[in-house]
């Protein structure tokens, strides 16, 4: 076990070379802290699962598939001092503890997905298991699933999608939706990896993202690790860059996938889609089917995450408005899905119409 925070020479990389954004290792977890970079690579053990909970909260680690993963290593730290209970005490604090996390971001539908198969894997596991500590060493072993399943989702993402990137061409993103936001090869960044790693040249422009800069922060730092021609804008100079025709293909990633195929994302989205489709410039969204939620019909269901004003009121740590000035702070918005060209999802790209495709592929 490591003592004190890792450093920067004890933090895992993976395939391509970016640092881990979570990783799971003698019974503990450590996130990067995504709120440090791109100034300091530095990680943190959680403690206590009110830590995983403050640490989702404050996006130390964020993207919908990435904070699943974290909720479901989570969970294994919220109850594994219990494991002297009795099997069925423990089952019932699972079950509280995951109904606990599942709250501490409400617009990512991936932080559910994980914790609710979480618990029905301990539900269906507990009345074979010895003792909780076995039980809660099978669940250790579910949570590692996930892990590792959303890193083969998110690869084969990027196996779907890179034919969408032509040679030469200009490929414009929002937010970060990279290795960062998941396991590994991110989801809107998979088929840019991939095309990379086939060597088809283009270029991608990364929307800075007001308020919390996830694309100059996060993306613009993480394709440029991995060697990807990458400029950043700001939000605002997207429509110039269409008007230009540098822009020949939007990607984003997404928190929730209503049934219907409209999709919620970082806020700022919905306006690059109705700019792609003003410059009839195809718009794409990746993700991995643990984004689909079936149960909500259409994007109106999708709660929206209200940040603090302070987010928007300062620029770092800069007072940038005058006190008191009344804010809001929604952290994400709905794309409708006549805007969207395509899912491009680990089973292939998924067109419309998107409510009868969706469920032939991926509901049971
Ligand atoms: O607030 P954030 O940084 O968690 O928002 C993240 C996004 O909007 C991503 O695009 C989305 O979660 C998809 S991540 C593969």
């Amino acid at each position: 076990m490591l003592l004190g925070p890792p450093a920067m020479s004890d933090i895992p990389r993976n395939r391509l070379g970016l640092p881990e954004t979570l990783w799971w290792t003698e019974g503990e977890l450590y996130l990067l802290d995504q709120t440090q970079l791109p100034l300091a690579v530095v990680a943190e053990r959680q403690e206590s699962i009110e830590q995983v909970s403050a640490s989702i909260q404050a996006l130390k680690v964020r993207g919908a598939p990435a904070i699943g993963v974290a909720g479901a290593y989570g969970l294994l730290v919220g109850v594994r001092a219990a494991r002297d209970l009795p099997v069925e005490k423990f089952l019932a604090l699972v079950e509280s503890k995951a109904a606990w996390l599942g709250e501490a971001r409400p617009t990512a539908v991936n932080l559910k997905w994980a914790l609710r198969r979480m618990v029905e894997f301990a539900r269906a596991q507990a009345p074979g298991a010895a003792d909780s500590g076995a039980l809660y060493d099978l669940m250790a072993g579910e949570a590692r699933r996930i892990h590792d399943e959303d890193r083969e989702l998110c690869r084969m993402i990027g196996v779907h999608g890179a034919e969408l990137i032509a040679p030469d061409s200009g490929v414009l993103t929002h937010c970060n939706a990279g290795s960062l936001a998941t396991s590994e090869f991110g989801t809107a960044t998979s088929p840019m990896y991939v095309a990379h790693q086939e060597k088809v040249p283009f270029r991608v422009y990364a929307d800075e993202t007001r308020p919390l800069l996830q694309g100059a922060r996060l993306t613009s730092w993480e394709l440029q690790q991995a060697g990807i021609d990458v400029t950043l804008l700001t939000d605002n100079m997207a429509a110039h860059l269409m008007a230009q025709g540098r822009v020949d293909l939007v990607i984003t990633g997404t928190d929730r996938v209503a049934a219907n195929g409209d999709v919620a994302n970082k806020i700022g989205t919905l306006g690059v889609a109705i700019l792609a489709r003003h410059f009839e410039i195809p718009f794409y969204v990746a993700l991995p089917s643990s984004t689909i939620d079936f149960d909500t019909p259409d994007g109106g269901g999708i709660p929206i995450e209200e940040r603090r004003a302070e987010e928007v009121t300062e620029f770092g740590a800069r007072r940038t408005a005058p006190e008191d000035v009344q804010v809001y702070s929604p952290a994400f918005d709905v794309t409708p899905h006549e805007l969207v060209a395509g899912l491009i999802t680990e089973k292939g790209i998924v067109r419309p119409p998107f409510g009868e495709n969706l469920r032939t592929m991926f509901q049971r």
